[in-house]
């Protein structure tokens, strides 16, 4: 859920920090955007465009958590 209750101490460091800043963290990184493009060209995605924001931490959050709707391409 993206809603700041869900936030934890270190959630804008999920590679660690400092020297024991994870090694793989820069293929991990292009590994998830070639499973990203992998996805987008296989599936479509529709969310509520209607939904209302909230402040958060960084900026806003989706009141309703902003649950997504994933189809197959035909
Ligand atoms: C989403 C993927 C990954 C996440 C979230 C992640 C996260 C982390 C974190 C938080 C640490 C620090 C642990 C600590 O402070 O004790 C770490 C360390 C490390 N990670 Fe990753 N990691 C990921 C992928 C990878 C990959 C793909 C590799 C190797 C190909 C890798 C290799 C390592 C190594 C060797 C360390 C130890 C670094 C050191 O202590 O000097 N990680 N990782």
């Amino acid at each position: 859920m993206l809603t700041p209750e869900g936030l934890k101490p270190g959630w804008l460091m999920p590679f660690g920090h400092a020297p024991r800043y994870c090694v793989g963290a820069m293929l991990a990184l292009s590994e998830m955007k070639t499973f990203l493009a992998l996805l987008l060209r296989g599936y479509d995605f529709a969310c509520d465009a209607d939904t209302t924001w909230a402040p958060g931490a960084l900026g806003k959050v989706p009141r309703n958590g902003l649950p997504m709707q994933i189809s197959r391409k035909v």
